[in-house]
């Protein structure tokens, strides 16, 4: 009779289990800011690959066909769900092992403008090509030259420029011009128009070169090489070990609550999962769905909870294997209470404006799920717009400005406007504090919302909006993301603005600056009562979302 009840018990919860994966009727989702990458991306899922192939493959078309920010010479951050469990793979940049602290200043101490943006030692050591064949080795199903060959195909042959990505080669004609190599592959005579094809020769030959010896390829071989050769010719500062001693990190996630929802993110060096945690904690004190989006109580209280997330951020955060991060701190919910005090009693300190934010939004990030219910929410960059704007000669692949996200000097602010301390100052081998903030919140043990953004400092405070939007206002994704947005971060003492009412503005006892339709560009997956839907922000044209049925 016992062995019996055991039984039952057993059938019962296998077939419970069996009905729930069959209830996953979904074919997966593919969200991208490049319809061609999400084209590969779910021609993938379609022939039976992965989330994790189909992501792969994704990465590496981006690299083509989105040029400014799709990377194999910069780095990035992906988390991911498989089996009930999230992971992640930190590929963020490294200092070079000959960098110091003080390699951006003059004699006099003052920070030579430009040197950590658009030169040769503005690059950190690459950090996207291990990271994806690591992810590779560790989950997908498909050959890695298979995963490649799109992206080798769309280099050679070329693609079609669309009419914002013309203008956009054109808009840096003047940074490419700097380079001979990239000169040669961004700049056109005339100028770029709609539908005239990139072709990327030696990118496409440095992808084969990957799909057929893999990370050696990269680290320890033919584009090293390359790579060093013209870094040494130009005044750079790598050396062979900083590519053959390169490793990526599988760091434990960021997790906190929100309500009934799970909120995974990465750890730091990125600051986003800290400072994106550390807000909602601080939002669940307030009764949010009482307050009217976008009204003036709203701005202030976002802006306010901002405010502390930043303050910290600029203390606090820095790559952990070289400072100690105290982030269950940051992320405690009794932290969280005080400074919702603090905010209730009105004690928040005006402080002193610093410099305006500079107007590059780079960076990429892409969602995905397939069948099985994985799921992959990455973000990858070069840091500024085409990096540094440097090709590294014969290779094809502009090289990331990474470095520029190093406090260059205590209170110095960086690209975004951001100011750092001791916590994010430059140290050999060390990676330089990130806003990424790849995001998967899970409802019962499975992805609910799947997202992240580009956008520099305003990365945090984008996917914190959508995460609000979604969750409090139970907007859709189409919804969420043609929300107008904020963006405060302390310093400056601004506010960044998308579209407020010209009363609202008024009301604003602060400086403020409108930033229309640039905040952020959101690509989200969420679960409906009707299956996974994608969306792709129109903020930027050229996106698309792909669902698969
Ligand atoms: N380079 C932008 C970031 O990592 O936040």
């Amino acid at each position: 009779m016992k062995f019996l009840k055991i039984k039952m018990v057993f059938f019962t919860i296998f077939f419970v289990a069996c009905s729930e994966s069959n209830n996953f009727k979904d074919n997966g989702v593919v969200v991208t800011r490049h319809h061609l990458a999400s084209d590969v991306g779910a021609k993938i899922l379609k022939e039976g690959g992965n989330a994790f192939d189909s992501a792969i493959a994704v990465a590496f078309a981006l690299a083509v066909v989105n040029p400014s920010a799709g990377n194999l010479g910069g780095g990035g951050f992906v988390i991911y769900f498989k089996n009930n469990k999230l992971f992640t793979i930190d590929y963020r940049e490294k200092a070079p092992i000959r960098s110091s602290r003080d390699m951006f200043l003059n004699p006099e101490g003052d920070v030579v403008k430009g040197l950590s943006l658009e030169s040769y030692l503005a690059s950190g050591t690459p950090g996207t090509v291990a990271g994806l064949i690591q992810l590779h080795k560790d989950e997908a199903s498909m050959p890695l030259e298979k995963l490649i060959a799109p992206a080798v195909i769309l280099a050679t042959e070329g693609f079609k420029l669309s009419e914002f990505q013309a203008q956009y080669l054109n808009k840096y004609a003047k940074k490419f011009k700097k380079n001979k190599e990239a000169e040669k592959i961004f700049v056109k005579e005339g100028g770029w128009r709609k539908d005239d094809l990139l072709i990327q020769r030696d990118l496409g030959k440095s992808l084969s070169l990957i799909a057929k010896k893999g990370s050696k390829a990269f680290y320890d071989g033919d584009i090293t090489k390359k790579i060093l050769n013209d870094f040494k010719d130009n005044g750079g500062i790598f050396i062979k070990e900083d590519f053959s001693s390169y490793e990526i990190r599988k760091l434990e996630p960021l997790c906190g609550t929100y309500k009934s929802y799970e909120i995974c993110s990465m750890p730091p060096p990125s600051s986003g999962g800290v400072a994106i945690i550390q807000m909602l904690n601080i939002l669940e004190n307030f009764d949010v769905k009482n307050f009217s989006h976008s009204s003036l109580e709203y701005i202030f209280l976002l802006k306010n909870i901002m405010s502390f997330a930043y303050a910290d951020r600029s203390v606090f955060l820095g790559d952990p294997d070289y400072f100690n991060v105290p982030v269950d701190k940051l992320i405690s919910k009794n932290y969280a209470r005080k400074i919702a005090e603090k905010i209730k009693n009105k004690e928040t300190t005006k402080i002193q404006p610093g410099m305006l934010i500079k107007e590059s939004e780079e960076t990429t990030h892409f969602s995905i799920i397939d069948k099985w219910g994985n799921a992959v929410s990455n973000t990858y960059t070069l840091n500024g717009a085409y990096g540094s704007g440097i090709v590294a000669k014969g290779t094809g692949i502009l090289m990331n400005n990474e470095m520029d996200d190093f406090s260059q000097k205590p209170g110095y602010p960086n690209l975004y406007g951001l100011i750092g301390s001791e916590a994010n100052k430059i140290e050999p081998k060390k990676s330089p504090l990130s806003s990424m903030s790849p995001v998967i919140v899970s409802k019962d043990n499975m992805p609910y919302l799947i997202t992240g953004s580009p956008g520099g400092s305003t990365i945090i405070n984008s996917v914190f909006q959508e995460i609000i939007n979604i969750l409090d206002f139970e907007m859709s994704l189409e919804e969420s993301s043609n929300k107008n947005r904020i963006h405060y971060q302390w310093q400056p003492d601004i506010i960044f603005y998308e579209d407020l009412k010209p009363e609202v503005l008024k009301e604003l006892e602060y400086d403020f600056i409108l930033r229309k339709r640039k905040l952020g560009e959101i690509q989200s997956i969420l679960k409906t009562s009707e299956g996974y839907r994608g969306y792709s922000d129109l903020r930027r044209p050229d996106g698309k979302s792909i669902e698969i049925h």
